[in-house]
């Protein structure tokens, strides 16, 4: 693969205690024997669109750039607005969904789009956990289960934003003692880093645009040989299992929906891929998680992470009925997030990685996206 890099996106979270070229309108013109696309470059969402100063803390859009790639992040949720960067032709594409101003982020029904999701990314079965023998009850909002920190998590909330340089920005939020059924005052501070060089962020990838039809023909490579096998609310049933000679295999790039429709009881669990992989061990302390590339667009995004797992969601639940950037609405499996975390459930399972943070203790995580064309 002829590699140029493009750009990178680091997302570190330091928490004290988690083509058609879619966006580009592409008009096709016939003539005898030649076909013209014009393909209109994505840009930034309109800054004055998400200002809302109607809660005691304003919201705001923050804007990152450097030589090859633009980025924008609100901090209505910690959430990553638009991430520009070019195709195979040079064209700017917009990668991830989003939507075009605060309103649709604050009303329409909760998509995670581009958020900062916690106090406990993924489901915390029947919303109890056990913790030095207190029982804690969350909301639960996903059937049985409470999912991304319940009914108002982390990416409902307004976070204070300071922008550090044209390049990056850093946001903070304080989960208070008690919020959303959570024990103890939790400090929480993400930073997003645009580089040259080089969370659980629930961040919508399209890599042939945003909003450009399905994601089932990129290809992605996981670099894990196991994943966490779900019962029918797809908690974690506790075994961790070989992705060998299972549609869950994609230690190889294969297309996403390659093997979507095959007889599997797990992919009809999950609604097709919604599941946690196992990340396998390595010595480096950012291990590689995830390739994909866009089949359209010649970009390929290389996903690192320090985390133990990573939640691959092939937007099943995405229903075409919300209005993201550029006139486009979020259809059917037209994104795919790549969430790395601990494995969901945790709590309730002894012999996963634990997620408990005692007081005066920090955690840190980093991950980062980047990218370049084939
Ligand atoms: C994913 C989760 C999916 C779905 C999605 C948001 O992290 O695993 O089941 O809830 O978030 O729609």
């Amino acid at each position: 693969m002829n590699r140029i890099f493009l750009a990178s996106l680091g997302v570190a979270a330091a928490l004290a205690t988690g083509c058609d070229n879619g966006n580009q309108s592409a008009t096709t013109t016939t003539t005898t024997d030649t076909v013209v696309v014009k393909i209109t470059p994505a840009t930034l969402p309109d800054t004055a669109a998400f200002r809302d100063t109607t809660s005691a803390q304003a919201t705001a859009l923050y804007i990152l750039k450097n030589g090859h790639a633009q980025a924008a992040v609100t901090n209505y949720g910690a959430r990553l607005v638009s991430l520009i960067v070019p195709d195979k032709t040079g064209n700017p594409t917009d990668v991830v969904v989003g939507y075009d101003n605060i309103n649709n982020y604050e009303h329409l029904p909760d998509t995670y789009f581009g958020a900062i999701v916690g106090r406990y990314g993924n489901r915390i079965a029947k919303g109890h956990f056990k913790l030095n023998g207190k029982t804690y009850t969350l909301p639960t909002n996903d059937g049985p289960n409470s999912l991304h920190g319940g009914t108002k998590g982390f990416d409902a909330g307004i976070w204070t934003g300071k922008q550090l340089s044209d390049k990056s920005v850093q946001l903070y939020y304080l989960s208070t003692d008690g919020e959303m059924g959570y024990p103890g005052n939790l400090q929480v501070k993400v930073t997003y880093t645009l580089t040259d060089s080089n969370i659980t962020n629930h961040s919508y990838f399209n890599l042939n645009g945003q909003g450009s039809g399905t994601i089932n023909n990129h290809l992605l490579q996981l670099n894990a040989d196991a994943y966490t096998p779900v019962d029918s609310t797809l908690i974690p049933t506790g075994k961790i299992e070989p992705v060998a000679g299972t549609p869950f295999d994609f230690r190889k790039p294969t297309a996403i929906g390659a093997r979507i429709n095959d007889d599997n009881q797990q992919l009809k669990f999950g609604h097709g891929y919604d599941h946690n992989f196992v990340l396998n061990k390595s010595k480096d302390s950012l291990a590689l998680a995830a390739i994909a590339e866009g089949d359209k667009s010649g970009i390929v995004m290389t996903v690192r992470t320090d985390q133990p797992g990573v939640q691959f969601y092939g937007g099943n639940f995405m229903k075409g009925t919300n209005p993201i950037k550029g006139g486009k609405k979020d259809d059917y499996r037209s994104a795919f997030c790549l969430e790395t975390q601990h494995y969901p459930d945790s709590p309730n399972e002894p012999s996963f990685p634990s997620t408990e943070l005692k007081p005066g203790q920090t955690f840190r995580s980093t991950t980062t996206f980047s990218f370049a064309t084939k």
